[in-house]
């Protein structure tokens, strides 16, 4: 049986995106800040599926409250509620969806199942996350670190960016964003806790993999870190506390980083694990706003793959 041939775009990893069509994107995310809720209605009249397999707060709201602000109609999509749950096909579940609706926007667990559905699907699909990666949430963080340290820093690639913990779904965009933009990237994770290794073949020596947190953070513009345990990865939690204890953004490291670094961490958070109260509330600290800007990045992406100009 062979897919649906479609020409829509999806958006399952950053690198589906050209260097230009993300700079453009970020340009598009702080105009959509400075619009504000009362803006135009580009999506009027389409609706949105977002089908999520996994918790969610920010992703699943942020998305929601975009297709409003952006005029569609958005719809939650527990697989446990749909024929999904009870074992009907993805080819299925995805070419009737895309009768009804013009996009998808979906968090699951395996990559595959993701591809799977963006293959059948006739309508755009976008990664909400899976334990791949994490397109949405990196794309907020560039345009948090673009805010804070400038424009032009993102689209010139001056910067060194840390990522200190495990080399997880958020690891790997921010990989893929080092790809596509230049800048140089220190990954610091436990061994056998790394980044996808193939993705660090691709990126060459855009990204360094350093033997400590220490190491990474040095000097480092942006640091950046995310939990020690991903969802689906609870019955790990000892092992895993075990193994990254040293791997903490703390007052110590960031001492280390340039003194107008920034920190992120795409939350929730563990206080006292993989972060610093002292740190993820302090004055460096860009978390909030890299929170709210999934709202404004979500609606520039969802006007470029329904309504390009
Ligand atoms: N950062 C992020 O994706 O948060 P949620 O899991 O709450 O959506
Ligand atoms: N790495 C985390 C990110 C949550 C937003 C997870 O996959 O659970």
């Amino acid at each position: 049986m062979t897919a649906p041939a479609a020409t829509k775009r999806d958006l399952l990893r950053l690198t589906d995106l050209s260097r230009a069509e993300l700079l453009d994107l970020l340009e598009r995310a702080a105009e959509w800040k400075l619009i504000g809720k009362r803006g135009p209605h580009p999506l009027a009249g389409r609706a949105v599926g977002l089908v999520f397999e996994k918790a969610s707060t920010r992703t699943r709201v942020s998305f929601a409250v975009a297709c409003s602000q952006l005029g569609a109609s958005e719809m939650m999509l527990s697989p446990r509620d749909m024929q999904l749950g009870r074992g009907e096909p993805i080819r299925d579940t995805a070419r009737v969806l895309s009768r009804y609706l013009d996009a998808l926007v979906v968090r699951t667990f395996a990559h595959a199942k993701l591809e799977d559905m963006a293959r059948w699907a006739t309508v755009p699909v976008v990664n909400a996350l899976t334990d791949a990666s994490h397109p949405c949430q990196v794309l907020a963080d560039l345009m948090t670190v673009a805010e804070r340290l400038g424009q032009d820093r993102v689209s010139r690639g001056e910067l060194a960016v840390a990522w200190v913990g495990d080399g997880n779904n958020m690891a790997n965009s921010w990989i893929e964003a080092a790809i596509l933009l230049g800048f140089e990237l220190r990954v610091a994770c436990p061994p056998g806790y790394g980044p996808d290794p193939e993705l660090l073949r691709r990126a060459g020596g855009k990204v360094r993999v350093a033997a400590s947190p220490a190491e990474a953070m040095r000097g480092a513009h942006v640091v950046n870190t995310d939990v020690w345990a991903s969802m689906g990865q609870e019955a790990e939690v000892e092992e895993r506390r075990r193994a990254f204890r040293d791997y903490i953004v703390d007052r110590k490291g960031m001492a280390l980083a340039d003194p107008a670094a920034i920190v992120l961490h795409c939350l929730p958070a563990h206080r006292g694990e993989e972060i610093e109260e002292e740190v993820l509330e302090g004055p460096q600290s860009a978390v909030f706003d890299e929170a709210e800007n999934r709202l404004h990045a979500q609606k520039a992406l969802l006007e470029f793959l329904l309504a390009p100009p």
